[in-house]
């Protein structure tokens, strides 16, 4: 027996919805969906809501906007980010997250992706000398930004003090986790952050390791605050 596509479900609500699929689509501005704007709304209100990590990176949802009603047919945007020093030009999808434009676009693996949602710290880097979570933040924030990630805080044979602390320390199982450590422990000795092994868990509390290495990534860190004490970078 042919199935009548209206009833199929036998949910009339249903049904209702499915004749008005479009409505999520209407577009807002000649250039700006509607879906386009909820998903720019959802990230920025995400992003607010993640201090004192995002506290480099507040954009407002007009700039949001701004950006988004700029964007030609296919949707991307020009942008110039300046990352370890070095300035590239770009056009992305403006929802692209700093995460997402580090690895995908500028091929800087460095910097991970563990729970994409501000939880775990494996994507931390610094905006203007401060940590952020690179998950929680557009890329299209940072046009005026100095980003740094971890291949621009040492490279073998020119190791920071605290990536040679976490290697004589041992300070990692898996690695995953070790680059984002090494990102917060590099900001902490810019950071008012007390003398004790404490103090150290607390500043670094945004940073997960599901291998349970904290002892020694706490010992690194200590090691690394008196390494560059005795010489500042
Ligand atoms: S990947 Fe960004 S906090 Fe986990
Ligand atoms: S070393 Fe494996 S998650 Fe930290």
């Amino acid at each position: 027996m042919a199935i009548d596509q209206k009833t199929a479900t036998g949910c009339p609500e249903q049904e209702q919805q499915k004749e008005e699929p479009q409505k999520n689509d209407e577009p807002l501005t000649p250039r700006v969906s509607r879906r386009l704007f909820l998903s720019s709304l959802g990230a920025a209100g995400l992003a607010a809501t993640a201090p004192p990590l995002l506290a480099a990176s507040v954009v407002s949802e007009p700039a949001v906007m701004e950006q988004a009603e700029s964007a030609g047919p296919s949707g991307f945007v020009p942008l110039t980010l300046k990352v370890n020093g070095k300035s590239y030009s770009l056009r992305l999808d403006p929802r692209t997250t700093l995460l997402d434009c580090l690895r995908e676009n500028l091929n800087l693996p460095g910097t991970k992706k563990g729970c994409d949602h501000g939880q775990c710290g494996a994507c931390t880097v610094h905006v203007n000398g401060q940590r952020v979570n690179s998950c929680l933040s557009f890329a299209m924030m940072h046009s005026a930004d100095e980003i740094t990630t971890i291949e621009g805080i040492g490279q073998p044979g020119n190791l920071h003090a605290m990536q040679a602390a976490f290697i004589e320390h041992d300070a990692y199982q898996c690695g995953y986790c070790t680059s984002g450590q090494i990102m917060s422990a590099v900001a902490v000795l810019s950071e008012p952050v007390g003398p004790t092994d404490d103090d150290v868990t607390q500043a670094m509390y945004g940073n997960i390791c599901r291998c349970g290495a904290y002892p020694n990534i706490i010992a690194a860190v200590q090691a690394g605050r008196n390494q560059t004490d005795r010489k500042p970078a």
